[in-house]
């Protein structure tokens, strides 16, 4: 693959000690097979070309023979123990990777295999004004709060974004904000846990093709084409 401009350096995680429990597959989602290859081993592939090191995958106690198999004869990731939410698997990750203390750091679902690389070229110039930055898409329904089988209200769609992974961070400022982390107790995703710590985070544009893998039926889907320029309007 032609590689255009290259990137400044990053480390990357890749968070894979889920269950898969809506997803119904024969083994935890991300080491199912998905267009010829285990899902997990798609977006470490497009890290190690996109120059990610070093990649941390977070996977489940008992797992480690699985990522291994699912990533045989690939060099330059490390296997670490996840917890028992994705925010506590991010938390070891951050924390293996201290030692290495890499300027920035991209944190990723294992179960949104299809990465493009374009994506990642825009979180990590947005780091250079920001301490965090995230892909989003914009919503295109309308939206209706929904109450006891009623709707109690709307929300503006134009206002509201569709928030994906991988999402980018200076490594000092992500590191310390999950250590403070006081809120629940698996925070939705890190931009979450960055701006309880009062770091901004940029907005920059997603892929529809990053959609996680979630349910059964998204795994008999076609790939997701890459398609960038999606308005937001
Ligand atoms: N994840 C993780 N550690 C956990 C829980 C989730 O590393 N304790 C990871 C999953 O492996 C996945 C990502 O976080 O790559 C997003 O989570 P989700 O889609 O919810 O995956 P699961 O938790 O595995 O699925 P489910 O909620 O259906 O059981
Ligand atoms: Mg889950």
């Amino acid at each position: 693959m032609p590689h255009s401009t290259p990137l400044p350096p990053f480390a990357a995680i890749v968070v894979a000690a889920g269950k898969g429990l809506r997803a119904g597959q024969a083994a935890p989602k991300q080491f199912v097979p998905w267009h010829g290859k285990p899902v997990v081993r798609h977006s470490v592939e497009a890290l190690l070309e996109a120059g990610a090191a070093p990649i941390v995958v977070a996977i489940a106690q008992d797992a480690e023979k699985q990522a291994h198999e699912a990533l045989t004869g690939l060099d330059g990731y490390e296997l670490v123990a996840g917890g028992e939410t994705r925010q506590q698997s991010v938390a070891n990750a951050l924390e293996h990777l201290e030692a290495v203390a890499p300027q920035s750091v991209l944190i990723h679902d294992a179960a949104r295999p299809a990465l493009p690389r374009a994506v990642i070229a825009r979180l990590l110039a947005a780091l250079a004004d920001h301490a965090g930055a995230i892909p989003v898409l914009p919503v295109v329904d309308s939206l209706a709060i929904a109450g006891d089988g009623v709707m109690t209200g709307s929300a503006d769609r134009a206002r509201l974004r569709r928030v994906q992974t991988p999402q980018a961070f200076r490594f000092g400022p992500i590191l310390a904000a999950h250590r403070r982390w006081q809120g629940p107790r698996d925070a939705g995703d890190d931009a979450q846990v960055l701006r309880a710590a009062g770091g901004v985070v940029a907005l920059v544009e997603g892929d529809e093709a990053l959609k996680k893998l979630t349910v059964a039926e998204d795994f008999v889907s076609e790939r997701p084409a890459i398609r960038t320029g999606m308005g937001f309007d």
